[in-house]
This record gives C-alpha cells, sequence and structure tokens, in this order.
C-alpha cells in the first residue's frame, strides 16, 4: 500500500527521481481529479504524485478539483500528503526563493467546493481545524530540511486568495494586517478536504516572489519561474531526505 503522496504546485508537474512509475486515471463521486495519479517509488518507499494544475498546467486555482483531488488519494490509500505550493512572501524575510513550512492559514477564498460534508448527511458534522497542518507531517518536513541542510522558515500564516489573479497591493497591507506571512492560491480548501478525509497534510512552499506592493515594481512572471526552479530544486532535496527518513 502507498502510504504518502504528494501534490505537485505550479512548476511541479512530475518528479523526476521517481522510478519504476506508472500513471493511472482515478474516478471519483466529485467528478475527475486533476490528473492521472502517478505511483513509483523514491528512495525505496512507495510514492503517488499528482500535479494539481494539470500535466501541463491548464487548471486554475480556483477551478482546482480539490474534492476529486483528495478523495482519489484517500482512495488509493494514502494516509498522509504533502502539498508543495508556490507563495508570494508579504514578510520581509520571505522573499523569492525561501522555502516555508506554514503552520496556520488564513481562508479569503469563495466559490470553492469546500466541503465533503454537504448532502446525504446522517449528521452535521464539524472538524477541528486549530491547527491546520498535520503536526507530525510539519515536524517531518522541518527535520527533513535540517538534514539536507538547508534553511527553511519554519512558521508562517498561509493567506489563500482566490486567484487567478495576482493581489493589489492595498490587500496585501490587508493580509499582513491580519497576520499572513505568504500568500497563495491552492492552499484552501485543499487543507480542510484532507481534514475532513482523516488525512495527515502539510505544506512545504516556495517563495516565487515579493507579494505585490513588497518589490519594486510589477511582478514579473518570468521572475517568478526562474525563483520558482530554484526554490523546486530545493524541495526535492528536502523530499528526498524525508522519503529516506521514513524507511
Ligand atoms: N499571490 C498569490 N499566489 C501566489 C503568489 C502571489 O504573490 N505568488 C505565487 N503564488
Amino acid at each position: 500500500m502507498t502510504d504518502i503522496a504528494i501534490i505537485g504546485g505550479s512548476g511541479l508537474y512530475h518528479l523526476e527521481t521517481m522510478e519504476n512509475s506508472h500513471s493511472d486515471t482515478v474516478s471519483t463521486p466529485y467528478g475527475p481529479p486533476s490528473d492521472a495519479l502517478t505511483s513509483g517509488s523514491i528512495q525505496g518507499e512507495q510514492v503517488v504524485f499528482l500535479a494539481r494544475h494539470g500535466a501541463a498546467h491548464t487548471i486554475p486555482p480556483h477551478r482546482v478539483n480539490y474534492r476529486a483531488n483528495l478523495w482519489a488519494l484517500k482512495h488509493r490509500g494514502v494516509r498522509t500528503v504533502i502539498s508543495v505550493c508556490a507563495v508570494g512572501g508579504i514578510r520581509t524575510d520571505l522573499g523569492p526563493g525561501s522555502i516555508i513550512v506554514p503552520d496556520q492559514i488564513i481562508d479569503y477564498t469563495w466559490g470553492r467546493e469546500h466541503t465533503l460534508y454537504e448532502q446525504d448527511l446522517s449528521e452535521v458534522t464539524h472538524i477541528d481545524f486549530t491547527d491546520p497542518y498535520c503536526s507530525e507531517l510539519r515536524k517531518a518536513l522541518i527535520n527533513a530540511a535540517a538534514d539536507a541542510a538547508i534553511g527553511i522558515a519554519p512558521t508562517a500564516t498561509y493567506g489563500a486568495t482566490q486567484g487567478p489573479r495576482l493581489e493589489t497591493a492595498a490587500e496585501i497591507t490587508r493580509l499582513e494586517r491580519d497576520g499572513c506571512d505568504i500568500v497563495g492560491m491552492t492552499g484552501m480548501p485543499e487543507a480542510s478536504l484532507a481534514r475532513e478525509l482523516g488525512l495527515c497534510y502539510a505544506a512545504i512552499a516556495v517563495s516565487a516572489n515579493d507579494a505585490a506592493g513588497r518589490g519594486d515594481g510589477p511582478i514579473e512572471m518570468d521572475a517568478i519561474k526562474t525563483h520558482l526552479d530554484t526554490g523546486l530544486r530545493r524541495v526535492n532535496q528536502i523530499l528526498q531526505r524525508l522519503l529516506l527518513a521514513r524507511r
């Protein structure tokens, strides 16, 4: 059985280090997931990979079928999910290239299919979401980064925005006032759906840019790509260490 899954965000559409991989399409009660699930081994551990935005990056953050993605992984027998995601840095020390393991979330998204507890309920169900990420998995990510001698921010509040546009400078000022340290578009409802399904879920984020109004001038898409590529190489090293430590 495969215990662990990695959901790849912008810039991460497959795992180069995966061996003996095969892909299969899964159907779910919520419609199709973003892509086929690719299963294989990394460092001797069985891993499932799913590209959140599709293999060719065609699904924008507000159109990702988060329910189908998480349901498909759970159905596959996965218990642990690592989300790899791109963010903008709001805190001054979280500029481009920084790697962050967030510990809190503020949700600003709207109109997304955000719960599995919607109909055919035997009773109304509320999940505890005080700590939105799985603390054991967060620790494992933080330890793996230390093993790989890669500096990361071990705590941060993730502000989840609707996208697909980037924010205005005033919106970032508001997020900062609210206590957000980083901003991204895919953190919710992914994290709460994972909790509804009883999955151990944590995120490792790469800062691709200074958030709107925090750098000099407009946010350049080419620069985002460059910083993402560099950050994702480091995230990959951290994931290798984490998988090695699980053996
Ligand atoms: N805002 C929201 N999402 C993002 C950003 C940003 O600045 N950068 C990468 N993903």
